[in-house]
This record gives structure tokens, C-alpha cells and sequence, in this order.
């Protein structure tokens, strides 16, 4: 497999073509961005801390049935990923209250979903990435009802086999956001999953564990980031 030219650079992620058609490298750089892009750095660590993450976290859910566009770890800050024709929406489900749910409905942080919420957002930084709905999603095409009943039927299997996961390793997921795509009539998960695009606490103390220590300016991100996966069994010397 050969790596060829960037087709598409986001804020934090990089996609490269390969010589196979059905096949893109995702690298992780050590970008961090936050509020649309307004809060830049770069962090030491971080592209191989997620892309290791990321690897670990897509297996899991590969192995419980889950299909993912992950194919393997091809070094440190790359990973191999099978193309897809994404779709431009998010998908956050919320098992705690936080961030701009608090912010829009005027609720604490910290409240108990039950049954956790299922939300969806445009995604269009131009826009500041607006909530939508499933009407609007299928009014202007972005995606079709089917496809959005089974994005949602996928975020909450993913919900189950991850709030576990990081339950049994002190932790709580309080929230996150998946995005897919098409490939072979199917949908499929696609994008990264790290304390980049998710929200963990420490069970006990509630310590913040995921990228609101960047837009917060809590400090340590990547040294919490890696107690998050060292909970969670991962290696990253
Ligand atoms: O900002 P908000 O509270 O809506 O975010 C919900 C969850 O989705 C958080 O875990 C956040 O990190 C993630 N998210 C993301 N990328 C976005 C919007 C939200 O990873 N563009």
C-alpha cells in the first residue's frame, strides 16, 4: 500500500489518498483546535496518543458488531481507513448533562439523561455546525430517513458497549459524537474516537479526563489523555 497525495486536512486530522481506490490513511497530527477553530495549539503526543486510542476504541467495536472504516495502525500517527461517502451530520448522544446542551437549555452540568439523549448537528463550521433535525436532514438531502434511523440505532450500541467499557474502568462516558458513511450500501462509522470528540470523568471525583482541559484551560490534556487509555488498557510507549 502506497501513501499518495492529501485530499483533505482538517483541524486536527489529515486524509491521504492511497493507491488503493478504497483505501485512505488517516493521519492524527498534534493540532488541537477548540470554539471553531478560535483556540489553537499544538500539543507534544497528542496525533499518537488518539490514533492509538482511536485504533483501540474502533476494535472494541468492530468486535461487538459494529461496523467501523478501520482497518489497522500503520504507524505511530496513521491509520489505515476504508473510504466512505460520509455524511455531512454528527450524531452526540449524552448520558450526563454538559457543554452546549447547558449552554441552550440553561441546565447544570452534571444532571443524569435517562434515557440519554440523541442529538444531531450539521456539520458546517461556517455555520458554526447548527443543530438539525431528522425532517431537515432528509428535506435538503444531507441524508435519508433509513440512513438516520440506523446512525442512530448504531450511537446507541456504540453507547452500550462504551459506557461499560469505561465504567469498569472508573470512568463515565458523559457524552459524544460519532459521524458516519456509505460504503457498499452500508453505513458504516466512520471519523476518529478520543477524548477529542468525547467528554469522560473520573467516576469518583468527576475530574474532567477529555478535550474540555484544552477549552477550558485546565491543563495536562495529552498526560490525562494517556490515564484515560492507561485505564483503559492502552500502551502508548
Ligand atoms: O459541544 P457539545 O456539548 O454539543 O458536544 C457534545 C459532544 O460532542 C462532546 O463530547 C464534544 O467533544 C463532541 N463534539 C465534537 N465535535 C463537534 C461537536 C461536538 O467532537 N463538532
Amino acid at each position: 500500500m502506497e501513501k499518495r497525495e492529501e485530499l483533505y486536512a482538517g483541524k486536527a486530522k489529515s486524509v491521504y489518498r492511497t493507491d488503493d481506490p478504497d483505501r485512505f490513511v488517516m493521519v492524527f497530527r498534534d493540532d488541537t483546535s477548540a470554539f471553531d477553530g478560535e483556540k489553537k495549539e499544538q500539543l507534544n503526543r497528542k496525533g499518537m496518543v488518539n490514533n492509538r486510542f482511536n485504533a483501540f476504541i474502533m476494535e472494541k467495536l468492530e468486535a461487538a458488531g459494529i461496523p467501523t472504516h478501520f482497518e489497522g495502525l500503520l504507524s505511530e500517527t496513521e491509520s489505515l481507513v476504508k473510504k466512505l461517502d460520509m455524511i455531512p451530520v454528527e450524531c452526540v448522544v449524552r448520558n450526563i448533562s454538559a457543554g452546549s446542551l447547558c449552554r441552550r437549555l440553561g441546565v447544570e452540568e452534571g444532571l443524569e439523561l435517562n434515557p440519554p439523549t440523541f442529538e444531531l448537528f450539521l456539520k458546517n463550521d461556517a455555520m458554526h455546525d447548527p443543530m438539525i433535525n431528522e425532517s431537515l436532514a432528509v428535506s435538503f438531502g444531507w441524508a435519508k430517513a433509513d440512513e438516520l434511523a440506523r446512525m442512530k440505532e448504531l450511537t446507541y450500541q456504540v453507547n452500550d458497549v462504551l459506557k461499560a467499557l469505561f465504567d469498569e474502568a472508573g470512568m463515565l462516558l458523559v457524552d459524544y459524537k460519532l459521524e458516519f458513511g456509505r460504503a457498499g450500501g452500508e453505513i458504516v462509522l466512520g471519523d476518529e474516537f478520543s477524548p477529542d470528540g468525547c467528554r469522560i470523568w473520573d467516576k469518583e471525583t468527576r475530574k474532567k479526563m477529555d478535550k474540555d482541559r484544552f477549552r477550558q484551560g485546565l491543563g495536562d490534556v495529552i498526560e490525562t489523555y494517556e490515564e484515560v487509555g492507561r485505564r483503559l488498557g492502552i500502551r502508548f510507549d
